[in-house]
């Protein structure tokens, strides 16, 4: 059972006063979720806000009427009532829920938890730990700026906040012990911020990307870099000494650099030198897309602030001009192929057919990051700027640099109409949202 209500909490000790949050029974972030793959989940999902609410299970292959999308898939859960969530869970992996009404305010104010699909024969290490990452927007007093969806973080990078936390706590500690072999699962569950993570010292091997296993490889650049609504599995093995520390940094931003946090060694020692137990996880029951045969699309994202400007340099005639007072007035600051959302009942952008495989080669027109996210299905992402991935890597949420393209390919195989959209809550909210048609 999840239990949606408001609540206090103290996000930080050091503030004066706690933070008006909403919350999945009475915790940021809300219970973790672990089932085992292939078991049935069954979530009984009460409403104790005072708006309609719904649950969505980012990165899971549900049924269609289970993907808590409101209107499209379900009516909204209305206040004080409830919604009973079932489905099996196919792909083991790292997965998160979060509400897909008003996200931009529910999941902003802490509607969100973790979804852990163990395998059926788990890789071997000496601690399994999730590290949800948020950032908040806070008053100097603690308590959270009420300015949600304003046009401003609209048509800009979303809203970023100024205090960081780690499952919903600043963490300025993290105790390991010399030796130890930890499965590290990071969701991030912010809004827009963007994480590039930098464990210094340590040499963590990325396993799964957005719950999906991938060839286990170092990060470039030594940088774990998740978007809005990504997940990463590392290996982590701790291979410092007793007493000894090193941060953790998020150097995503140029000039933003800060701790995230501080390994602490402890006294204990498990291991002189790290195991070599196997990596490698088991895949996952996803079909192959085929790419000689596969019907291709094109999408383009266009829009937000220095948005005509990019697209005029790219060469891009986009029809969508409207101008900056007229943005700001409407909402209507995103467009996918030309089209702005304005709710979740729209008519599908793109129709796939069902059991093919399907490229979808995605333009990103604008000045800004945009993840973007396709329900109800995992794809692969084969090329950047027409170069092949090195990792093919499966995904559901995939970040586009500004002016990037990306294709993804991936079988068609999950019947119903999916939302399409960017994970950057506030450009979600402000047009940057489709439907995907599988029939
Ligand atoms: Cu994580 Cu459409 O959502
Ligand atoms: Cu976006």
């Amino acid at each position: 059972m999840l239990h949606a209500a408001p609540g206090q909490s103290n996000i930080y000790s050091g503030y004066a006063k706690p933070a008006t949050l909403w919350r999945f029974n009475g915790s940021v972030p809300g219970p973790e979720i672990r089932v085992r793959q292939g078991a049935r989940l069954r979530v009984t999902v009460e409403n104790g806000l005072a708006e309609d609410t719904t649950v969505h299970w980012h990165g899971v292959r549900t049924p269609n009427a289970m993907d808590g999308v409101p209107y499209l898939t379900q009516q909204p859960i209305s206040p004080s009532n409830q919604f009973v969530y079932e489905f099996n869970a196919i792909d083991a992996g790292t997965y998160w829920y979060h509400p897909h009404q008003r996200s931009f305010e529910q999941v902003g104010r802490g509607l969100y938890g973790p979804l852990i699909i163990e395998e059926a024969n788990p890789i071997q290490v000496d601690r399994d730990v999730t590290w949800m990452l948020d950032d908040w927007r806070l008053e100097e007093t603690g308590e959270i700026e009420n300015d949600f969806g304003n046009s401003h973080d609209m048509s800009h990078s979303g809203r970023i906040g100024n205090f960081v936390t780690i499952n919903g706590k600043k963490q300025a500690v993290f105790s390991v012990s010399k030796g130890e072999r930890i499965r590290l699962r990071l969701i991030n569950a912010a809004n827009a911020r963007i994480f590039g993570l930098d464990f210094q010292g340590h040499d963590p091997l990325v396993i799964a990307l957005d719950g999906q296993p991938i060839t286990p490889h170092r990060p470039e650049n030594g940088l774990v870099v998740l978007g809005p609504a990504m997940r990463v599995d590392l290996i982590l093995d701790m291979t410092g000494n007793p007493g000894e520390s090193d941060e953790v940094i998020d150097r995503f931003y140029d000039g933003l650099t800060y701790q995230l946090t501080r390994i602490k060694y402890s006294d204990e020692v498990i291991r002189n030198s790290p195991p070599d137990w196997p990596i490698q996880l088991p895949g996952n029951p996803l079909r192959e897309p085929d790419l000689k045969t596969a019907k291709r699309h094109e999408v383009m994202f266009s829009g937000g602030m220095m948005g005509n400007m990019v697209a005029r340099d790219m060469g891009i005639n986009t029809t969508t001009s409207s101008s900056m007072m007229g943005m700001m007035h409407s909402k209507k600051i995103w467009f996918i192929n030309g089209v702005a959302a304005e709710g979740h009942i729209m008519d599908p952008m793109l129709t796939l057919d069902i059991d093919r495989s399907h490229v979808i080669s995605m333009t990103n027109a604008s000045a800004w990051y945009h993840p973007i996210h396709l329900h109800g299905h995992s794809f692969r992402v084969i090329s950047r700027n027409g170069e092949k991935t090195q990792y093919q890597e499966w995904q559901d949420t995939v970040l586009m640099a500004p002016r990037e393209t990306v294709e993804i390919a991936f079988v068609a195989d999950n019947p119903g109409d999916w939302m399409f959209h960017c994970h950057i809550l506030e450009h979600q909210a402000s047009g940057m949202m489709g439907v995907i048609r599988v029939a």
